[in-house]
């Protein structure tokens, strides 16, 4: 029998690269200027001034933002850092990178972020820094977690590589801590192929970030301490400035995707659409249901069923991190909820290169597997 022909793939990311951003990399590659140069600079002028920040710094990706922030912001060696167990496995790896402990805390049902209550019990003698992580394209609760991080005398570095542009009570992802990592990774909302930026408001920590990504440089072969050559050249920092001068624009086709999606999938059971939850804004780098109890298939089963339908359904994340060997028996607190969730999330392709049609196919690819 011949093999049932999809309906169409449809990715669940599909960066959308136009004339302007390849004219943009050949004028870069006219120029003979190919490393970090110009561009990397316009850049990080235009990005602070997105997330209205005093300085952004631009590095080969978001790992490299990670650790740089974690670094710049005073994270030492044999200190504890907070971080959530759901979310991408660089969160845990940049903090090991500099040479901290990662110590996982669960994370909330509503808006998959870190738990503020569970945060503050968990702060020890050792604990000097928190990496919430605005999953999805949503801020965490940022006062609570600041206010416990501001009690406890931590630093706050955000993870926002997912949430460009989301707000919480008007200030966007990368203005609420000492310093903020971004990636612009191909998928991203924001992307270039592979990036970084690193946002804060403290000029020492900008002047850290600066030397750090170039092997501690301080002047011309004087190096005030260990680096790392985390640059980014100019082709990518071209295809970000042009990208980001299409953000709001394609946050917005995301928002409204979104709201297709939030009203064809209503009422069906078991299904839970994201949450935005009050005085945020939500940006939908993915659009993450959560498959409880009551829906009459499972989530593997739904997985299974849209990808026969050609919809690129995908699983952000199968695992919380402290699930993995190299991150396993790093915290003594239990993390049901991250447990739960890793067993029940399920992302529907939202991104702004979506059709009308594409749009009609997920809700009603979703209704006949759910029957409802
Ligand atoms: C939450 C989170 N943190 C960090 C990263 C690391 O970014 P990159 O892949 O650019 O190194 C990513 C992206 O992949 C991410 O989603």
């Amino acid at each position: 029998m011949p093999e049932q022909v999809p309906f169409r793939t449809i990715a669940i990311a599909a960066p959308q690269i136009g004339e302007d951003d390849i004219a943009a990399v050949v004028e870069v590659l006219r120029s003979g200027m190919l490393a970090q140069g110009p561009r990397v600079a316009e850049l990080e002028r235009r990005f602070a001034d997105y997330c209205g920040t005093e300085h952004a710094v631009a590095v080969a990706n978001g790992t490299a933002a990670l650790h740089a922030a974690l670094v710049a912001a005073g994270v030492v060696p044999g200190d504890d850092v907070v971080v959530p167990p759901f979310t991408f496995v660089a969160t845990a790896n940049a903090v090991l990178m500099a040479g901290a402990r990662p110590v996982f805390v669960d994370v909330r049902e509503d808006d998959f972020g870190l738990d503020a209550e569970r945060f503050a019990s968990a702060v020890t003698p050792r604990t000097t820094a928190v990496v919430p992580v605005h999953l999805f394209g949503q801020t965490v609760d940022t006062a609570a977690i600041c206010a416990v991080a501001r009690r406890h005398g931590l630093v706050v570095v955000e993870d926002a590589a997912q949430a460009v542009g989301a707000t919480d009570g008007g200030v966007r992802a990368g203005a609420f801590g000492a310093v903020a990592s971004f990636s612009l990774y191909a998928t991203k909302n924001l992307m270039c192929g592979e990036g970084g930026l690193v946002t804060t408001d403290d000029a020492a920590i900008a002047q850290r970030l600066r030397t750090f990504r170039q092997h501690g440089m301080v002047g011309p072969y004087d190096y005030a301490e260990l680096g790392y050559n985390y640059r980014m050249t100019d082709l990518q920092a071209a295809v970000a400035v042009t990208q980001l001068s299409k953000l709001d624009a394609s946050t917005a086709r995301r928002v409204a995707n979104a709201r297709v999606l939030d009203d064809g999938l209503a009422g069906l059971p078991g299904v839970r659409t994201p949450s935005v939850m009050p005085g945020r804004t939500h940006v939908y780098h993915q659009y993450t249901l959560a498959i409880e109890a009551g829906c009459p298939v499972t989530r593997d089963q739904l997985l299974a069923g849209l990808r026969e339908r050609g919809v690129g359904a995908n699983i952000y994340y199968p695992k919380p991190l402290n699930a993995y060997p190299h991150l396993a028996g790093m915290t003594p607190f239990p993390t049901p909820v991250a447990d739960r969730l890793a067993a029940q999330v399920l992302s529907l392709p939202v991104h702004q290169g979506l059709s009308d049609p594409d749009l009609a196919h997920l809700v009603a690819s979703v209704r006949e597997i759910v029957g409802g």
